[in-house]
């Protein structure tokens, strides 16, 4: 199998001829002609063995009917099991049955570089990487992916991502829905793009690379149209953003309220109604619904075009365990550190400050891969096939320089608290994402937080500036820095990325 054969997403794709009756099958679909019923990721519960073991592999998998797609996951041929873990040691390990490099990079648990799973720390193929990690954080969703750096838009897309939860056992004591599948669910949110013969496409052009890889279908756990039965009562949905470049607007078909009760790093305070929901690639969000009343709404997106992302139907025979949304979370959110803390400017750009230089073509491809570690490369624009003049964009950056596996950006103190003023450019909504930290929001786009964005977070999208602050508690050193960057992985893969260490 040739590398760029991995996923199943060659050129082929792209010539196939496009078949009406195929389109057509996709219609159907849309319209409902099948909707499978929307399945969970099969549960991989840490907690009694204090052990977790992933391996990376390969499958062929097939999307609403289609042909099979050269696919990846961890565990299984697509995506990864949801992982239940709790604080105390955890005795992990990452095999990779792959032919290239792997990581799985732990997005949203506190641990420190050596176990962070990030660009400095490839599983080579046919190698396994073990450590005893030790956890200690509040409870939350966090997620799992792959983070090798200039393929991590790849192998996300082609399934190497699974959801955590880290629990606390407190769930009865905070009155919240936890029997999964049922009234606890996992949602992983993905868009992905087919062509007319339903066979998944991985082929991110210039545009692609400057807005984010969009998909026209949206996924949830990797089925389209697919149908979620639940309980008549309180429905918990965990919901994860694992698109590569798209931000929702997440609401009820009826609008009815969502209650968010958590986010990124935990439980809120109490809990937010709102009727949209904004979460970006990397974001988290827990939300309670109330199904007891009515026909179950669907699940819709409104940015952009309005599209479903799933429907739901309830159950009678499943008792209804949760009836109403709890008052409070027991947890009372810690008020926002204060103090003289050093402030650091970070600014997302897209080619020196978005600015546009012109370059000969041919120059730059055979300059490519002489910058040394620096693996980061702009796309071209209007390139000709003659190597003509065309329009380069420079290379996508923090702070106008790109990505460098050898650079490292910045140093932290470790049990600090750093002031962090963040901005994108280019016209992008960048979302911003810290590796091994928990952050909170001083303000965002000129203003405080919504309460929804209160409590701790890893990733938020810059739109304006936003201030944070930021915790450092565990160590990251020169060998295993860690990684702050825009979680449109086209984005990160092209550059849109630093590193700092904590020492
Ligand atoms: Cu979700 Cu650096 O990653
Ligand atoms: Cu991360
Ligand atoms: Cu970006």
């Amino acid at each position: 199998m040739r590398r760029r054969d991995f996923l199943g997403l060659s050129g082929a794709a792209l010539t196939a001829a496009a078949l009406p009756l195929a389109a057509s099958h996709w219609r159907a679909l849309a319209q409902g002609a099948q909707r499978p019923r929307l399945s969970m990721p099969p549960l991989l519960d840490t907690r009694k063995t204090g052990k977790l073991s992933l391996v990376a592999q390969t499958g062929q998998t097939s999307f609403a009917g289609g042909p099979p797609n050269l696919t990846a996951g961890y565990n299984s041929g697509f995506m990864g099991p949801t992982i239940v873990m709790q604080n105390g040691a955890l005795d992990a390990r990452v095999e990779n049955r792959l032919n290239e490099p792997v990581t799985s990079h732990w997005h949203g648990l506190l641990v420190p570089g050596h176990h962070d799973g990030g660009p400095h720390t490839p599983v080579e193929p046919g190698k396994a990487w073990a450590d005893v990690m030790q956890l200690d954080q509040q409870a939350t969703t966090a997620w799992y992916h792959s983070h090798t750096h200039g393929s991590t838009a790849r192998h996300v897309y082609a399934g190497l991502a699974g959801v955590i939860h880290h629990t606390d056992g407190r769930d009865d004591d905070r009155g919240l829905p936890s029997t999964y599948g049922v009234d606890d669910l996992t949602l992983v949110i993905q868009d992905k793009r087919f062509d007319d013969a339903g066979k998944l496409v991985y082929t991110p052009d210039t545009t692609d690379i400057l807005n984010g890889f969009h998909g026209e279908r949206i996924l949830v756990n990797g089925q389209f149209n697919s149908v979620a039965v639940v309980s008549r009562g309180i429905v918990r949905l965990r919901l994860l953003n694992g698109s590569n470049a798209r931000i929702y607007s997440l609401h009820t078909s009826d609008r009815r309220p969502m209650h968010v009760i958590g986010n990124d790093g935990g439980f809120l305070g109490k809990p937010v109604e709102l009727t949209f929901l904004r979460i970006a690639p990397g974001e988290r969000f827990e939300v309670l619904v109330d199904f007891g009343q009515g026909a179950p709404p669907l699940l819709m997106n409104s940015s952009g075009i309005s599209m479903k992302i799933l429907e739901f139907a309830t159950d009678d025979a499943l008792k209804p365990r949760i009836t109403r949304v709890p008052d409070t979370l027991g947890t009372e959110l810690a008020p926002l550190p204060e103090g003289n803390f050093p402030v650091r400017r970070i600014s997302l750009t897209m080619g020196g400050g978005s600015s546009f230089e012109l370059r000969n073509v041919s120059q730059l491809a055979s300059g490519h891969g002489e910058h040394g570690g620096h693996t980061g490369h702009g796309p071209v624009l209007g390139a000709g096939p003659n190597g003509e003049l065309g329009v380069v964009m420079t290379d996508f950056g923090i702070n106008s320089r790109p990505y460098d596996t050898r650079r490292i950006d910045f140093q932290v103190k470790r049990g600090t608290h750093e002031r962090w003023l963040v901005s994108g450019g280019g016209g992008v909504i960048h979302p911003f994402h810290v590796h091994g930290v928990h952050f909170r929001i001083v303000a965002t786009g000129g203003g405080a937080p919504q309460p929804e964005e209160s409590g701790w977070k890893d990733t938020h999208p810059i739109n304006g500036q936003l201030e944070i602050i930021v915790r450092f508690d565990h160590e990251a050193p020169r060998e295993a820095p860690y990684m702050f960057h825009c979680h449109i992985l086209e984005h990160e893969d092209s550059g849109m990325m630093g590193q700092f260490t904590v020492t």
